[in-house]
């Protein structure tokens, strides 16, 4: 199947009461796990790119790799997303490339300059046929080298969603509450809550429109003991419970971005793997359990967090 944009998705994934998971790709094994995951599971999915992914890995290279899934993978729609696009230089560059849908995110603008980029980018992706994902609200944490201290981070404030969306004609909007980028999303011995009441309240304002979550992983323990155990310092490293964000995806959220997690599985398991086997050197040995452990931890989330399995 040809890669899709996410409004089909989105729409069964409302009426569905469950979510679409959003993956960042960096490299081949990345993409690998993923979409073998999704297409045993059944399920569609999100395949993003950050601005550093693009650094890192080359525009090209990216678009290759997914399309590449998509034809080792025909039963399962996927889509390719721009992850944070902070410009629509960046955006337009996604949008001429094979992307079928782009996140412009102006978040830390002031509201009336949010929406005239985000509208700007509206147009030209919709003349092209791309979806676009836009931001009100701003996540604390850290994401390509940006990082936003936690009292710089706000909640999205209900009663400005209406307006945006009329006004930008963005496709998903992603909201703030409570998730944050990273692996360090709440203090130890703390209880993580996220604020339905700013979902919901956002939910009554924009009923039957796609919002999206960003910053959520749970930040599985047993790979931080893993990266720990074996040479790492992550102390004190937690994520989302993965209970709210099943509840979340049962609620409006149709899109759920994660990240951190992945990096976990893929860190953990090379840390153990050289530590386990100091002689090995062929990168091979260690990516296929990295790659493995990636696979296995993306089809707990689309079976026990997002509910998307079975669902292509
Ligand atoms: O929200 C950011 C994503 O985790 C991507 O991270 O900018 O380091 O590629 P990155
Ligand atoms: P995590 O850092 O929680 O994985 O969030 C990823 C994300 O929001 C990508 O846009
Ligand atoms: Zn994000």
């Amino acid at each position: 199947m040809a890669l899709v944009t996410t409004t089909e998705m989105f729409k069964k994934a409302y009426n569905g009461g469950y979510a679409v998971g959003a993956f960042n790709v960096n490299n081949m094994e990345i993409v690998q796990a993923i979409t073998e995951a999704c297409r045993e599971e059944k399920a569609p999915v999100i395949l993003q790119v950050s601005k550093g992914a693009r650094a890192y890995a080359n525009h090209t290279y990216l678009v290759k790799l997914v399309e590449a899934a998509a034809i080792e993978c025909p039963e399962i729609p996927i889509a390719l997303h721009l992850d944070h696009g902070d410009s629509f230089e960046t955006c337009k560059s996604c949008i001429d490339g094979g992307f079928t849908s782009v996140m412009i995110d102006a978040s830390s603008k002031p509201f009336a300059e949010n929406i005239e980029i985000t509208r700007k980018v509206v147009e030209y992706a919709h003349d092209h046929g791309v979806v676009v994902e836009a931001e009100l609200g701003a996540l604390a944490g850290v994401e390509d080298e940006v990082s936003v201290e936690a009292d710089k981070a706000h909640y999205t404030r209900p009663e400005e969603v209406e307006e945006f969306v009329a006004k930008t004609g963005c496709d998903s909007l992603a909201i703030a509450i409570g998730t944050s980028h990273g692996a360090y999303k709440f203090k130890p011995g703390t209880n993580p809550q996220l604020r339905f009441d700013i979902l919901e309240e956002v939910v009554r304002k924009l009923p039957g429109f796609p919002i999206v979550l960003h910053g959520s992983s749970s930040v599985p323990q047993n790979y931080v003991e893993m990266v720990n155990t074996y040479g790492g310092a992550m102390p004190g490293a937690i994520g989302v419970p993965e209970e709210q964000l099943r509840h979340a995806a049962q609620l409006a959220v149709c899109k759920i971005n994660i990240d951190s997690d992945l990096r976990l599985a893929m860190t953990g398991t090379i840390r153990k793997f050289f530590a386990e086997h100091p002689d090995k050197f062929d990168p091979r040995e260690y990516l296929k359990p990295a790659r493995a452990n990636i696979k296995e931890l993306v089809r707990h989330k689309l079976i026990n967090v997002l509910g998307c399995a079975g669902k292509a």
